[in-house]
């Protein structure tokens, strides 16, 4: 038997700190986060994908009365990308957060399903994704590739009938 241990590496940063290209994708995030249909968890998130024609698409969570039924803004923005641009690469994604209940310095963190649904595309367009996590009070968690943020993850190469 052996312990064993896996590093991740991620930059933590002030918003100022990112490139422009970086602020402008954080500043589609924050607008995204308006358009959340939130009545339920009262948290408002935005995502905003960066494509590699330059084209910003981006979503907002989408809350439903039968809650498993609502859907996560980095899926929302993630598929929407995915359908309208199939073979177009992603170069980043950035998350941003609006909530009375949320420590303004905490940056969001995506759940384990957005996660995996990141995984997916990264490990389709065999290209990392750089995910930009947004806090209200300007502070980022920068993991330069998805897999940073999801140890063991789930590939299709683990798939062999497929
Ligand atoms: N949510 C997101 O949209 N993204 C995240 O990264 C975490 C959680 C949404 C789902 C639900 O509408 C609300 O936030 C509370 O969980």
């Amino acid at each position: 038997m052996q312990e064993k241990k896996i590093e991740i590496s991620f930059i933590s940063a002030n918003l100022s700190e990112l490139s422009n290209e970086d602020q402008q994708l954080v500043s589609s995030a924050k607008l995204a986060f308006k358009t959340a249909y939130a009545p339920y968890s009262g948290f408002f998130v935005g995502a905003s994908v960066l494509l590699a024609n330059g084209e910003v698409i981006s979503g907002s969570n989408q809350e439903n009365v039968a809650y498993p039924s609502g859907l996560c803004a980095e899926r929302v923005a993630l598929f929407y990308a995915g359908a309208k641009y199939p073979n177009i690469k992603i170069n980043t994604i950035a998350v941003s957060i609006f909530s009375q209940n949320f420590k303004e310095e905490d940056v969001i963190s995506p759940c384990g399903a957005c996660r995996q649904v990141m995984a997916e595309y990264e490990d389709k367009q065999e290209q990392p994704i750089k995910v930009i996590l947004h806090s209200p009070t300007d502070n980022v968690l920068i993991a330069n590739t998805v897999e940073s943020l999801l140890p063991f993850v789930f590939k299709s190469s683990l798939l062999k009938n497929y």
